[in-house]
């Protein structure tokens, strides 16, 4: 019997923050740790979907490989078969899946993507590439290629998720059971059994998540920040007037955020942090213990960084990669004879 697959990929076009290392990057290990036996977790990186908008590609091929140290440095085990570890790039079955895919795609239903219009309201026009906007076929790919069940995603993915269960309903209607459909978000969420609303907010405007495509970087903690850069980025985060220490996402994004991030780092609950610091009324005394975890949190994880074997991480890349192209190409070659492209087995 083949395992169910668990499956998820972060984007490699900037450096990580703090919210993808508790919100993507910690659980999915915490995940691959704890279920290794039980399921195949294919955890991967999606380098074609880097350059969906303008990047510096001199600085791409470290990036991808920077990634994959950043896993290994937050504790994935190289050591385990069922782990996976790849290059979206290296299993082409990828891209060809896209193509066929494409063909059933609406071009509607791509332009009501939400992110789709987000960007290309950001970007203006002129950036606007064919890849942004079939961004999320090749999403449906990654996931339809391995039979994936379970994908842990950001709440912004949510909707990818939902077309990737889309596609895969309509081509087994059309061409008999193809592809495994992947479970609907509230059976993922029941699945990782994760709190709700995990979501870092960005330091300068705790109204937004903090995001690793901003553009300033002022309100971000990236992994690779100096510690001491990103304790000056706490001690400058946005807060409110009340004067109060209170876990209250509505009246008081920032210093609610500041409580969600010390409790992360700490690995406590928001109402240890509240019971602690409740009811104080110096926001810079709170900013300066936090600030003080974010920069022994960024030391230590920066010297496990450093100490990340590159020949071990080539390697594993290697073994995952050549063993995802069997799987994937099986799934490849079922969709080629579906669709008339190669001869019925
Ligand atoms: N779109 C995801 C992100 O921006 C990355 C991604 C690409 C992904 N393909 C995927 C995530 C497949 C899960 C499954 O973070």
């Amino acid at each position: 019997m083949t395992k169910p697959v668990i499956l998820t990929g972060l984007r490699a076009n900037n450096d990580l923050t703090l919210g993808n290392y508790f919100g993507g990057i910690l659980p999915m290990i915490d995940m691959a740790t704890r279920s290794a036996d039980d399921y195949q977790i294919n955890m991967f990186i999606p380098d074609l979907h880097s350059f969906t908008t303008p990047i510096d590609h001199s600085k791409l091929h470290d990036q991808i490989l920077h990634n994959a140290r950043l896993y290994v440095a937050a504790g994935l085990p190289l050591d385990n078969n069922s782990i996976n570890l790849y290059r979206q790039s290296y299993i082409p079955a990828h891209s060809e899946l896209t193509w066929i895919l494409d063909c059933f795609t609406g071009f509607g239903e791509m332009s009501r993507m939400t992110q789709f219009k987000d960007k290309t309201a950001k970007i203006g026009d002129a950036q606007i590439s064919v890849g942004l906007f079939n961004y999320p076929v090749l999403m449906a790919a990654d996931i339809l290629i391995y039979g994936a069940k379970y994908i842990p995603v950001g709440e912004d993915q949510t909707q990818h998720l939902e077309f990737a269960r889309d596609i895969a309903e309509r081509m087994n209607g059309r061409f008999g059971e193809l592809f495994t459909v992947p479970e609907p978000v509230l059976k993922q969420h029941e699945f990782f059994g994760k709190e709700q609303g995990l979501r870092i907010m960005d330091l300068q405007d705790p109204t937004k998540k903090m995001s690793k495509s901003d553009d300033s970087g002022k309100g971000v903690i990236f992994l690779g920040d100096a510690p001491e850069d990103a304790a000056k980025k706490v001690m400058s985060a946005a807060t409110d007037s009340l004067a109060h220490i209170a876990y209250d996402r509505e009246n008081q994004p920032g210093i609610s955020n500041l409580i969600e991030i010390l409790a992360l780092l700490r690995g406590v609950r928001k109402q240890d942090i509240v019971a602690e610091f409740g009811g104080g009324e110096r926001y810079g005394d709170f900013k300066k213990v936090v600030a003080e975890e974010v920069k022994a949190f960024l030391s230590d994880f920066q010297s496990r960084l450093a100490a990340v074997d590159d020949a071990t991480i080539i390697a594993k890349l290697e073994t995952s990669e050549a063993a995802m192209r069997v799987q994937a190409g099986e799934t490849l070659l079922r969709v080629q004879q579906a669709v008339g492209l190669r001869a019925k087995g």
